[in-house]
């Protein structure tokens, strides 16, 4: 049996493989579908706290959209980012006045709207300021009993691999557990994740950690706890229309062997369903640009995938999506499935 993920008292996932927060993805219906194919944790996708605090109508409306969560999905964290202890403490309170399970704070986002400010993973240039930061949101979480997680990257460039100090500051000021993407800023997207630095925080810190990088598969999870002694694997790009894969990666830690794939069919009632979801939380026009690329995703690999692709890229309501989706189930039925198609 896997060990489950205890961030503390009131935090226990059933199982140590969780989903990472990405913006424009991680949206609710994705995070339940991910839950339901075995996924022991989720995060919010990122929200302002200067948004949260005294945004408009229009930006405060957002945000709350962006930090809603379902019951459905507990333990569930809601993301916020932020350089002001100020702003921090008071989102902070915003937010744990709605429940979530933690108040997780992006130090690892490097998209210029965000490094900006002097928030997400610039602030771990400044390690003293990350702490800062941390604490107010400590506080302001306190107010409803919420604790506050952090996730950062490896530090800002392979010179400054402040992950470690910056780990150790946040339990001193009493963060519940910590999760390591360890790619520096500067590398952005680029080469590989440098699992060793998850190594190197563990061994600074002794609330629970989370590693995050370059984990695709059961194998590559196993690694990552054999190599690092994490807590927890998080799971990222490899989840992109791929919520199956939790259930793949907990049956191969647990036994040894993959979870059986899913079919065709399976896939194009997934993606279905989290079109639906989608368009009864943001409207249909919203749901259609975010759900276009999910869909592309799901039916990659499909018979006729490519025609398929060039088709959702222009849709633009559930009916010409839903068609499209039929389109694909009869493709599936007249070639087989994916993986027979894959043996040909
Ligand atoms: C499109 C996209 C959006 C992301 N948005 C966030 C975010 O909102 N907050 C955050 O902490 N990390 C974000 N990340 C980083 C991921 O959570 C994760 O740390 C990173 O992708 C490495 O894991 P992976 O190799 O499994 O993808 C994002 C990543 C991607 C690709």
């Amino acid at each position: 049996m896997l060990k489950p993920l205890v961030i503390n008292r009131n935090i226990v996932a059933h199982n140590p493989v969780v989903l990472a927060p990405m913006a424009g993805i991680t949206s609710e219906p994705f995070r339940r579908l991910c839950r339901r194919y075995g996924a022991g944790m989720s995060w919010s996708e990122l929200v302002s706290s200067a948004a949260l605090v005294f945004g408009g109508e229009k930006a405060q409306r957002k945000s709350r959209e962006l930090a809603w969560f379902s019951e459905e999905e507990r333990p569930v964290a809601v993301q916020i980012f932020g350089a002001d202890p100020n702003l921090m403490r008071q989102a902070a309170t915003i937010i744990a006045a709605t429940k979530p399970d933690a108040i997780d704070i992006n130090m690892g986002c490097s998209v210029p709207k965000i490094a900006k400010c002097g928030a997400g993973c610039l602030l771990l240039k400044t390690p003293p300021q990350a702490q800062d930061v941390i604490k107010a949101t400590v506080e302001g979480a306190a107010e409803y009993g919420v604790p506050v997680t952090v996730k950062m990257r490896a530090g800002w460039d392979s010179q400054h691999i402040t992950a470690p100090e910056v780990a150790k500051r946040a339990q001193d000021v009493g963060a519940v557990a910590v999760t390591v993407h360890p790619r520096t800023a500067k590398q952005a997207f680029t080469g590989h994740s440098d699992w060793s630095v998850i190594a190197r925080v563990k061994a600074a810190v002794s609330i629970p950690v989370i590693g995050c990088g370059d984990v695709h598969n059961g194998p590559d999870a196993a690694r990552m706890f054999e190599q690092t002694g994490c807590d927890a694997v998080m799971i990222g790009r490899a989840a992109m229309g791929n919520p199956f894969l939790f259930a793949n990666i907990v049956s191969y830690l647990e036994s040894g062997a993959d979870a059986i794939e899913p079919s065709g069919e399976e896939k194009i009632e997934t993606a279905r369903w989290h079109a639906r979801e989608l368009c009864e939380l943001k409207g249909e026009h919203t749901a259609m640009n975010e759900m276009r690329k999910h869909a592309a995703w799901y039916t990659k690999g499909m018979p006729e995938s490519a025609r398929l692709r060039d088709r959702l890229c222009r849709v633009s309501t559930f009916a010409e999506m839903e068609e499209i989706f039929e389109d694909a189930l009869d493709a599936v039925a007249r070639y087989g499935s994916v993986e027979e198609l894959s043996h040909r």
